[in-house]
C-alpha cells in the first residue's frame, strides 16, 4: 500500500487546507477510495483553535461529503452545544477520509478501518493539523487516538487530562520531533501568524457514535455528560 504521501499537494499548497481537501479527492493511498462514494476531508475554521477528530466518515457524509452530517454529527452538535462550543467554531475532521463499509443486502454497514488504513491516511490529518494548527486535538475513539498519538491508546484510562505531545509521544506525527510532522510549519513566506507552542495537545474522549449504541438511558446520559467533560476541558486548554 502506497499511502497517501504521494497525493499531497507539493509546495505552499500544503499549509492549505483547500488545497488539501481538493487533492484528496484523488487520493488512492489506500483501497478504501474505490468501493466508497466520494473522500469526505473536513469542515470548520482554517484557523480554529481546538481540532475534533472522529474515525471514518459514515454513510451519511460519505454521500453528502461532509463530515458528522448523521446521527453522530447531531449527537456531536449536542455535546458541543453543553460544552458552550458552536460547531461552527471548531475544525472537524477524520482519521480516515473514505467510508468502509460491507454491503449486507440494502445496507452499508459501518465497518472500523484497520491500522493499515489509518496509516495510509494519515499524512492528511498531520498535514490538515499542521495547516489549521489548533491548540488542542480532541481525538474521539480508539483509531483517532492511534492516528493522532502514534500508538494504542484506551480512551477509558486516558481521557479526561490534557495530553502533551512533547518528548512524550515521538510516534505521534505531531510531535515536534516527527518526521514530516512537527506541529506547525510556517510557509517560507512568513505569512502565517507566530503560533505560541509547536505542537497541540490532545484530549482522548468518546466517539459520539458509541453513545448512539448506548442503550440503558442512564448510562447514555452519563456517557453524554463525559463526552461533554471532556470538549469542555479541551475548549479550556485551547483558550
Ligand atoms: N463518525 C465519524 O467518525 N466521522 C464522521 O464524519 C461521522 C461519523
Ligand atoms: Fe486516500 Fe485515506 Fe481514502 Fe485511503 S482512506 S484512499 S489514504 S483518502
Amino acid at each position: 500500500r502506497p499511502g497517501a504521501q504521494e497525493w499531497l499537494p507539493r509546495g505552499r499548497a500544503v499549509h492549505d487546507v483547500e488545497a488539501l481537501d481538493r487533492a484528496a479527492h484523488d487520493c488512492h493511498g489506500c483501497e478504501l477510495w474505490a468501493d466508497a462514494t466520494q473522500v469526505v476531508f473536513s469542515r470548520g475554521p482554517h484557523d480554529a483553535r481546538l481540532a475534533l477528530v472522529g474515525e471514518q466518515p459514515g454513510d451519511h457524509e460519505d454521500r453528502e461529503g461532509e463530515p458528522f452530517v448523521g446521527p453522530a454529527g447531531r449527537l456531536l452538535d449536542d455535546a458541543l452545544d453543553a460544552a458552550g462550543l458552536a460547531a461552527d467554531d471548531v475544525y472537524l475532521t477524520n482519521a480516515v477520509k473514505h467510508f468502509r463499509f460491507e454491503q449486507r443486502g440494502g445496507r452499508r454497514l459501518h465497518k472500523s478501518p484497520d491500522v493499515a488504513h489509518v496509516r495510509a491516511c494519515l499524512p492528511w490529518l498531520t498535514a490538515e493539523v499542521a495547516a489549521v494548527g489548533p491548540r488542542v486535538v480532541v481525538a474521539m475513539g480508539a483509531t483517532a487516538g492511534r492516528a493522532v498519538l502514534g500508538r494504542p491508546v484506551r480512551v477509558t484510562a486516558e481521557r479526561g487530562r490534557v495530553l502533551d505531545l512533547g518528548d512524550a509521544e515521538p510516534a505521534s506525527p505531531f510531535s515536534p520531533g516527527a518526521p514530516g510532522g512537527g506541529g506547525r510549519s510556517e510557509p517560507s513566506d512568513g505569512a502565517r501568524l507566530p503560533r505560541p507552542t509547536d505542537a497541540p495537545r490532545v484530549v482522548l474522549t468518546t466517539h459520539p457514535s458509541a453513545l448512539l449504541r448506548v442503550r440503558d438511558r442512564a448510562q447514555r446520559e452519563a456517557a453524554f455528560a463525559a463526552l461533554v467533560d471532556d470538549l469542555r476541558l479541551a475548549a479550556d486548554a485551547a483558550d
